[in-house]
This record gives C-alpha cells, structure tokens and sequence, in this order.
C-alpha cells in the first residue's frame, strides 16, 4: 500500500476529493492532504482530517502546529509515494508549469520525487484554452501524469470537457504504479491517421485522433515497458518515457514498423492506416477546371499483414475499426493477418471509436478466447488490453 498525497486546489470540484480521500482509505493507503488557501472555501479541512485520520497541511508556515516535520514541504514530499492533485485548477497547473512555488502544495509538488498526476476540473472553455493546454503539455513533458476530464454536465451549467474524472479512476493510477508487470518487454505501438498526399496541400485521412494508441503507449510505459510509438500526425501529448516516431503516410510508418520489428516482443497497431494513396501526388498544386476530377488511387503496403507474414516471437495485436459485421470482419482480420489478437471496436458506438475518450472493445484471441470489455475509458481499455498480451507474454515464457 501506497502513501499518498491528496493536494486539494481550488474549485468546486473540491468536494470529490473527499471521496477520494476515502477510498483511498478503504483500500489500505496512507493519506495525508494538503490544501490550498482556495480549496478551503469549498470543503473544509476538517473533512480531510476526518476521512484521512491524519492532519490536513494548509499553510507553509504550519512548522511550530506540527512539529513532525523538519521542514514541511520537503518532508511531506519524501514521505509521498504519489502525489495526487484533485482538482487541479487552471490557476495551479499554470502555476506549477511555470515554476511558481509560493504555497505549501507547489512547493511540495516542485519538491516530489515521487509521480505526481493531476486531475483537471474545470468549465469546458477554460478547459480548452490554448494556454491551459499548452501548460499541461509542459508538464506532461516534464514526466507529469494527468488523469483527463471527462464529458458532462459542469457546475457553471454548460456541459463539455471539464468534469473531473471519478474518484475511482483517480485512485486507479496508484494500481499502475504499482505495477511494473511490463519492465523488460519491448512494445512498439501505432497510432493516429496516416496522410495521403494529393498534392503539395492536399491529402487523404481519416478521423483518428490518436488517444487510443497513445493511451495504449502510456499505460505501457507507466507499467515499465520500454515503448516506441509510431504516430501518424496526432494533437496527442507525448507520453513521459516513450520514444515518438513521427510519420505522415502508410508507406512511412511501414518502415518505421519494419525498422522495430526483430527487436519487438509486442506490437500493438490502432493506427487507423489508409489503405489506398493517390497514384501520383502532384508535385504542384492541382488547379481547378470546369469539369469533375478523378483521382486513381492504388493500395498501400498491408502493414499488419506483413508482421504476420514475418512474424518470429512477437506478439501481434491488430485493432479492427467494424461499422457492421463487427465479429465475422474482426474474425477474418485475426486469421488472415496471423494476428494472436484482434481489439475489434464498433464505431459506429456512441461511446467508441474514432476521437472519443471511451471505447467499448472485444478482443478475440488465436486461441478461440473471446473478452468482452464494456464501454472504458481510453486508458483503462489499453491496461485491459496489456493485461491479455502481459498473460499471453508470460505463458510463452514461462
Ligand atoms: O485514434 P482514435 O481517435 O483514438 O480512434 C481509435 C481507432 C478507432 C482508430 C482504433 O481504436 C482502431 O480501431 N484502429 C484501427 C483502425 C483500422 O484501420 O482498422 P482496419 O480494420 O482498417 O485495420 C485493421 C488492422 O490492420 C489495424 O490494426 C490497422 O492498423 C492495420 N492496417 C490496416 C491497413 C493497412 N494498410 N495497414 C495496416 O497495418
């Protein structure tokens, strides 16, 4: 069992830490929390104290109120396996990805070795601001871990993204912490759409946005493996401690792949590859005429069917995107492809597929073996995935 920090900003939000709080509780942590001048206009530390059994820490200059520590901040840090920021406001992710340290909890988040997340809950806009979105990047590339909000109903009366994930998903991240079960495996992992070129400014695509390869790269990455990501162009954060590959084309990530093939254990592929480019890409901007136009398109490489094909020890794992026939289509794609999993999504699902936080798979195994996953979030579907390739890992190499 962990122990963790709960760091408590300012929002409305403030209140599903105390949930938080106890449930992290009941599942044997240690917690201490932390609060925020702000915070404490939303839920008392009282309640913390209450639900954690231990004092609540509100101010840097607390020292002589609890001699315990030497030096506040830098013990609460030392003593933190994790640190979890919830809600993390726009004002204090601002804050942190720029340095500031002017209270107890950035001081201590600036002090922590420990991995510290933070879970966004604020009003959709705001949420979506470019500024806000770049001072999460900043700290998603200084090794920060977040826990995305989710779609709904918001506390200013909109709906959006900006609801803060449950307390159940926040606590989640302690499992993956704790789990290291994937150190020692190589996992190359695919995402995003591939660009076709039609000329100089035009392309072919399709709607992939990237989430569930990169969230499939993260969850891999967090349990220890050693992850390259080969991303068609993708708006996606780069996860901490994955190599990017970035490519445009399928004929590019066909030899991105290639070169990562005989020193892979895994490759997983959700990129949402373009089976067919145009014959010729225009070296110049085509011009318009009175008339129609018809574009000759021809195949690209099958990658997957190549892994296959070359396969030695690595496992292979195709996604199959079905907008009908989503068994016999994924089916025939598992066989034909000599895959020992196919992760088949319905997309034409409210909740799944293309650009959606959730997704509801079924993976079918070479083994005859059939999981149903319900409707999960992005990252939880990929941990439920590494899981199957995890048992299947060890079963080879026993
Ligand atoms: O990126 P998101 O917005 O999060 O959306 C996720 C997703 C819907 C893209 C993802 O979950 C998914 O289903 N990815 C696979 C999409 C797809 O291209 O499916 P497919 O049935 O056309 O291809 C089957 C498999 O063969 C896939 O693993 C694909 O990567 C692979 N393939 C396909 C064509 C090709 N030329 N080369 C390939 O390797």
């Amino acid at each position: 069992m962990a122990n963790v920090i709960v760091g408590v900003t300012g929002g409305i939000a403030a209140y599903k830490a105390a949930e938080l709080v106890s449930l992290l509780g009941k599942q044997g942590h240690a917690v201490r929390c932390i609060m925020t001048d702000a915070a404490q206009q939303f839920i008392t530390p009282l309640t913390l104290q209450t639900l954690s059994g231990n004092p609540v820490y509100t101010s840097l200059f607390q020292i002589q109120e609890s001699p315990e520590w030497q030096v506040e901040h830098i013990g609460l840090a030392r003593w933190a396996d994790c640190m979890l920021i919830v809600p993390a406001t726009a004002d204090f992710i601002g804050k942190v990805a720029h340095g500031f340290a002017d209270d107890l909890l950035s001081t201590c988040v600036m002090a922590a070795t420990a991995p510290v997340f933070f879970a966004p809950a604020m009003n959709d806009q705001m949420y979506a601001n470019p500024l806000v979105q770049r001072n999460i990047a900043i700290l998603r590339d200084a090794g920060y871990g977040f826990i995305d909000p989710v779609e709904g109903n918001l506390a200013c009366g909109t709906s959006g993204k900006g609801k803060m994930a449950s307390p159940q998903q926040i606590a989640a991240v302690l499992e993956t912490l704790r789990k290291q079960d994937l150190q020692g495996m190589r996992i190359v992992v695919t995402a995003g759409p591939t660009r076709e070129a039609v000329d100089p400014v035009r392309y072919i695509t399709n709607h992939s946005s990237g989430k569930m390869g990169y969230a499939i790269a993260r969850q891999a990455a967090n349990r220890g493996a050693d992850v390259v990501l080969v991303s068609g162009p993708s708006s996606q954060a780069v996860p901490a401690n994955v190599t990017v590959v970035p490519v445009q084309s399928a004929r590019d990530m066909f030899a991105a792949v290639q070169e990562q093939y005989s020193s892979a254990d895994v490759v997983i592929k959700a990129a949402a590859v373009a089976d067919y480019r145009p014959k010729t890409a225009a070296a110049q901007k085509i011009k318009k005429s009175d008339g129609d136009m018809v574009l000759e398109l021809e195949r690209n490489p099958d990658i997957l069917a190549w892994l296959g094909e070359h396969k030695q020890n690595q496992i292979l794992m195709g996604f199959a995107a079905e907008t009908n026939d989503v068994q016999q289509n994924a089916l025939g794609k598992l066989q034909r492809k000599h895959l020992d999993f196919i992760a088949a999504n319905d997309v034409t699902q409210q909740h799944s597929g293309f650009g959606k936080d959730t997704n509801q798979i079924t993976v079918y195994g070479a083994d005859g073996s059939v999981t149903a996953l319900p409707v999960l979030a992005k990252e939880d579907a990929a941990d439920r995935l590494l899981d199957l390739v995890l048992q299947l890992y060890q079963a080879r190499n026993k």
